[in-house]
């Protein structure tokens, strides 16, 4: 299966740059084979940004930066993934920026992945501890890894076994996002493992194998092939470096080596 690369542009281009930075992608993306890119570019450009591909290009997709679980109704400043669901085949739901700056909780994220599957989008649901939960002694700090397996299976409240397919998770320890300090490959990928095994328990080793994992969290051109060379780690959530045109090419090129 090819990886999968999602650039995260959060609330960094203007109009103008989107349209710049997605010319530039689409000239070293479209004949780019074995590897699907996502771009998630902030929400007001979405319409402008697929404008750039007119045609569809199956490994190329817009993914919303989040979605309101309700189809439609007086939600002043919200959009819908029924909205979209014709401009976007993705969403990020749960972002640790949404977490923090806008208090969304597991249960609220539920709905979003409810309402992304209701409409035939893959929900991009992030994950991620604040503080460390395995260090180089071997210990762990148990109320982390609580948290985090938590924001996990309370995510996944009510979904079946055969539709761990249709989701993708994003492993993003909160204290390596945005920061130019990523966490090692063989910590995301022990922690990703962990993840796995939890999900087993519930689901089996079918489904916790049908759940495709991201790792994200200051991934940058130096450190994408380290991510992934392991095959439990399904692709990459890149933020800041997929504003860059280059750097972002680099990742996805990189990526098409693994597929
Ligand atoms: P970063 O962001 O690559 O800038 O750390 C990742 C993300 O927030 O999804």
């Amino acid at each position: 299966m090819n990886k999968l690369i999602v650039g995260n542009w959060k609330m960094f281009p203007t109009l103008a740059d989107s349209q710049v930075l997605a010319a530039s992608l689409k000239r070293g993306l479209d004949d780019l084979k074995g590897v699907d890119v996502v771009l998630a570019p902030p929400l007001p450009w979405l319409v402008n940004v697929k404008e750039i591909w007119p045609h569809k290009v199956s490994h190329i997709s817009l993914a919303a930066q989040n979605i309101w679980p309700e189809d439609q109704g007086a939600f002043t400043g919200e959009v819908s993934a029924y909205l979209l669901k014709d401009i976007i085949r993705y969403a990020i739901v749960g972002h640790s920026e949404r977490r923090r700056y806008n208090q969304e909780d597991n249960d609220l994220i539920g709905q979003k992945i409810q309402a992304c599957l209701k409409w035939r989008i893959t929900p991009i649901v992030c994950v991620g501890e604040k503080k460390r939960v395995l260090f180089a002694d071997g210990t762990v700090d148990s109320t982390q890894w609580r948290l985090l397996e938590e924001e996990l299976m309370e995510a996944l409240e009510g979904i079946s076994k055969d539709v761990l397919e249709k989701i993708v998770v994003a492993y993003e320890p909160v204290w390596a996002v945005g920061n130019n300090n990523p966490a090692k490959p063989e910590y995301a990928v022990k922690l990703i493992e962990r993840l796995r095994v939890r999900v087993a328990e519930k689901y089996g080793q079918t489904g916790a194998q049908a759940l495709r994992f991201l790792y994200g969290g200051s991934v940058d051109v130096a450190e994408a092939t380290d991510y992934l060379r392991y095959p439990d780690i399904a692709g990459l959530l890149v933020g800041t470096a997929s504003v860059k045109a280059k750097n972002f090419l680099d990742i996805c090129r990189q990526a098409s080596h693994f597929h």
